[in-house]
C-alpha cells in the first residue's frame, strides 16, 4: 500500500497468529479503539470549531470510525463474544506522554498522533488480513486496512495544511522514533496495539 510515511519498527510476522489465539479479546479491544478514534475526532471539533476544513474532515472520520465500530462488534457477537470494558491503552498513553502533553496537546501533535496510530493500525490490519487464524477475521481486516490508510493520509494532510508542511514533517520524524520504541516495548496482549510476544 502507498503510505505517507514508513514505520521505524516493524511488528514481527508471527504477531497476527499469536494475537488471534483469543479473537474475542482482540475484537473487543479493537472495537474500543474504533470508538476512541471517533472520540478523538469529536474532541478536535470541540477544541477547534473555528477551522471549517478540520471540522468537516473530523466529522467524516467520526462517521467512518463508528461504521468500523459496528462491523467489529457485529463480528465479535457472531463469534460468540460481547463488548468488554474499556481498558487503558498503554501504547496510546505512552505516545501522548512522550509528546509531552495530554489534554493540552497542540493541534499538530494531535493530528500527527492520529496519523501515526492509523499507520500502525494499517500495518497490524494487513498482517491480520493475511495471517489471522480465523477466516472471518482475515476478511474483516482485508476490508478495513485500506480505509485506515485513507485516514492516515487525511490526518497528515490536515497537520500540514493547518500547521505547516516543514513543521509537521520535523515533528513527524520525532514521533516516528518515539512510536517505534513504544510499539517494540509495550507488553504482548490480545490487543490491537500490544507488543510482540517474547
Ligand atoms: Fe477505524
Ligand atoms: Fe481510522
Amino acid at each position: 500500500m502507498n503510505y505517507a510515511f514508513e514505520l521505524g519498527w516493524h511488528t514481527p510476522g508471527t504477531w497476527a497468529h499469536d494475537v488471534t489465539d483469543n479473537p474475542l479479546a482482540l475484537l473487543s479491544d479493537h472495537a474500543h479503539c474504533e470508538l476512541q478514534a471517533a472520540v478523538a475526532c469529536q474532541a478536535l471539533i470541540s477544541r477547534y470549531p473555528d477551522r471549517p476544513h478540520l471540522v468537516d474532515a473530523a466529522a467524516l472520520v467520526i462517521e467512518e470510525e463508528m461504521g468500523h465500530f459496528r462491523r467489529v462488534v457485529d463480528l465479535l457477537r457472531k463469534l460468540g463474544g460481547e463488548l468488554g470494558d474499556t481498558e487503558s491503552n498503554p501504547y496510546a498513553d505512552k505516545l501522548r506522554r512522550g509528546l509531552g502533553g495530554t489534554s493540552k496537546s497542540s493541534l499538530m501533535d494531535r493530528l500527527l498522533l492520529a496519523s501515526m496510530i492509523e499507520r500502525r493500525s494499517c500495518e497490524r490490519f494487513e498482517m491480520l488480513a493475511e495471517k489471522a487464524r480465523q477466516p472471518e477475521l482475515r476478511e474483516l481486516y482485508s476490508s478495513l486496512a485500506p480505509e485506515e490508510l485513507v485516514h492516515q493520509r487525511l490526518f497528515l494532510n490536515l497537520a500540514e495544511s493547518e500547521c505547516g508542511v516543514e513543521e509537521s514533517q520535523a515533528r513527524l520524524a520525532v514521533l516516528i522514533d518515539l512510536e517505534s520504541t513504544v510499539a517494540a516495548q509495550v507488553p504482548f496482549a490480545n490487543r490491537m496495539h500490544g507488543g510482540q510476544k517474547l
